[in-house]
């Protein structure tokens, strides 16, 4: 009977039978079987998953918001605990749920390579629209301005040359730089971010790619690599230097923020977002060989009741 309903797409009526049948012969290893794989099948169809996050999480939206919402309302509470046990429901129901894995990491101390890109897209691609009011003027964020203004202050004026935008997403430091550009490029993975950006008009080229998949098969001649409050999200960034420099037809700099941490290496806070130490970025250009020409400390945005610290660097390759 229960393999009938489940043929049939009844699978809340299959489940209901096969949990009968192991109650009347605790060892029916089939009605187990198909028990586990009907669940299994009901979990992985999204409006199943829908159903079940929202009562797990009573929320109204979709699945994957509602994890980060009620993971981001609980870590605000500084309940951790609370969106621990969240986000490891979500990641039992969906073990290839990548954004909840992240997040647990994040909670759980550990510091994967980088954050997932299906994560980061979906991110940004929902954040697009409100961008630049939560960030610049809600959060005060300066970094693409202060950062144009030390690299601008290296160079006469209008000699940037090429400029390579990574994560450019709305475009605000193409903005700074576009008047002392002779080209200006930029990329970024979530394609509302670009549309935001391209509607600025100061891109002479812009393109849908994750900053390592570009690095590694484009054609590079930048003088200026420029990656702000980017690498927040690409954690390790040997492959970026070692890209960058191995792949640039000319010489060239990355001008780029972090958000700073006095920590050893580069650390995945609890926050699901990266944070960077300038003893890691000194270890990688002793590394590649190049070497950083400017690093200073800045106030990167606010949070909570102060300001982020944030690393404002310049590596010459
Ligand atoms: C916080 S926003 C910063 C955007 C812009 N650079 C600025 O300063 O306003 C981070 C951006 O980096 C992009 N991003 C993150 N990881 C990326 C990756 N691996 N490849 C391409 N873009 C990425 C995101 O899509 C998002 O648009």
């Amino acid at each position: 009977m229960g393999n009938v309903l489940t043929e049939m797409g009844e699978l809340d009526p299959a489940i209901k039978c096969y949990r009968r049948a192991v109650e009347i012969k605790p060892d029916y290893a089939e009605a187990y079987s198909s028990l586990g794989i009907v669940l299994k099948s009901k979990f992985e169809l999204d409006t199943a998953l829908y159903e079940h996050l929202k009562k797990a999480f009573k929320i109204q939206s979709d699945p994957v918001n509602a994890i980060i919402d009620e993971k981001n309302n609980l870590q605000n509470n500084r309940d951790l605990e609370a969106a621990r046990d969240s986000l490891e429901k979500a990641v039992r129901i969906k073990p290839t749920l990548a954004e909840a894995r992240h997040l647990l990491a994040s909670i759980n101390g550990k510091t994967p390579k980088s954050a997932p890109k299906a994560y980061v897209k979906e991110l940004f691609d929902e954040y697009a629209p409100k961008f630049e009011q939560s960030l610049v003027r809600a959060l005060e964020y300066n970094a693409p301005k202060e950062l144009a203004k030390i690299i601008t202050a290296k160079q006469p004026i209008e000699a940037l040359g090429s400029v390579l935008d990574l994560g450019c997403g709305t475009g605000l430091a193409g903005v700074e730089l576009k008047q002392f550009c002779s080209n200006l490029e930029g990329i970024d993975l979530s394609n509302a971010m670009i549309e935001q950006a391209r509607s600025k008009n100061v891109y002479d080229r812009l393109t849908q790619s994750d900053i390592l998949d570009y690095l590694s098969t484009a054609e590079l001649d930048f003088d200026y690599f420029i990656a702000t409050d980017v690498f927040i999200y690409v954690g390790e960034l040997t492959n970026v230097f070692h890209l960058i420099k191995s792949r640039n037809k000319r010489k060239g700099h990355l001008a780029f923020s972090t958000e700073h941490t006095e920590r050893e290496s580069f650390f995945l806070e609890t926050s699901g977002r990266y944070s960077h130490s300038l003893s890691y970025i000194e270890g990688l250009c002793k590394k590649i060989d190049c070497r950083i020409s400017h690093f200073t400390k800045t106030d990167l945005r606010k949070e909570k009741d102060g300001f982020l610290v944030g690393g404002l660097y310049v590596v010459d390759f």
